[in-house]
């Protein structure tokens, strides 16, 4: 079973990043020193998050930490610390799955996972990333699967000396609207005030004259000596 966890859970996920790193060094040859996924999880917590194979028996205590769980896969994203045009957006480091665990739909999710977090968290206006020119997979995955669109080559981006397609999908329409949000929650609030004011009174207060008058204790005659005509109601005006 794989879980797909955040790294903004500090400190317990946060001991998943040697293993995140062996990952990278498994599956493609931009690497990282330790401190740069560390600088990741640090700046900007919830955009990054990992795959990891849950334990047969679970995790001791309920908790990752202690425990290593194998990682499959991760997203490395960042928001841009200076975009040159001066607009909020997201990149996307860097993402692999571990080829045992591919065409799982993990990397989907990945994926998804961090753009929501960065339109909900940083009101990014755009994610970007680079990506092989040669490289089927990602490519379908990013322009096929998530809707990226190509927004120029970059000759010779890569050490290699390989172009690269820099990418990019809009993020603003998972943005959350608060302003909205508030002005639900204040009617909503109203409304609760106007139902309450206009409701039944409850107990004493809610109960009417007539009814009171029933509940009024009324004494009656009870024990074996009486007999049955005590017992008959009587019309008292006929008696009269
Ligand atoms: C690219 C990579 C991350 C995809 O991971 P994954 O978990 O297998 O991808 P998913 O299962 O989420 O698949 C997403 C989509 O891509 C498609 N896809 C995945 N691998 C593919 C392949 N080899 N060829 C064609 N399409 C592929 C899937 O069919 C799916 O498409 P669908 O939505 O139409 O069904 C993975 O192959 C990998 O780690 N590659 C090496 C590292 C790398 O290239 N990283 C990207 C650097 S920019």
């Amino acid at each position: 079973m794989v879980d797909i966890v955040p790294l903004s859970s500090y400190p317990s996920y946060i001991d998943l990043l040697p293993s995140i790193q062996t990952c990278n060094i498994t599956n493609l040859p931009e690497n990282y020193f330790l401190k740069y996924y560390l600088y990741h999880a640090l700046t900007w917590p919830q955009l990054s998050f990992v795959a990891v194979v849950r334990p047969r028996n679970g995790y001791p205590d309920g908790k990752i930490a202690g425990s290593y769980p194998k990682v499959v896969g991760y997203v490395l994203a960042k928001m841009e610390e200076e975009p040159t045009d001066g607009v909020q957006h997201g990149h996307i480091t860097s993402l692999s799955v571990m080829r045992t665990h591919r065409r799982l739909g993990i990397a989907e999710r990945l994926m998804r996972m961090s753009q929501r977090a960065m339109a909900e968290s940083h009101r990014a206006q755009f994610v970007s990333l680079h990506v092989r020119v040669s490289n089927k997979a990602a490519l379908h995955l990013y322009r096929d699967t998530l809707g990226f669109q190509v927004d120029s080559v970059e000759s010779k981006y890569y050490a290699d000396g390989e172009d690269a397609y820099a990418m990019r999908m809009d993020l603003s329409p998972m943005w959350i609207d608060w302003a909205e949000i508030e002005r639900k929650d204040r009617a909503r609030h109203a409304k609760d005030e106007k139902d309450a004011d206009e409701g039944d009174e409850v107990g004493e207060l809610g109960k009417k004259e007539d009814e009171k008058e029933k509940e009024k204790m009324v004494r009656v005659k009870v024990g074996r000596s009486l007999g049955v005509g005590d017992l008959v109601e009587k019309n008292e005006v006929q008696t009269a």
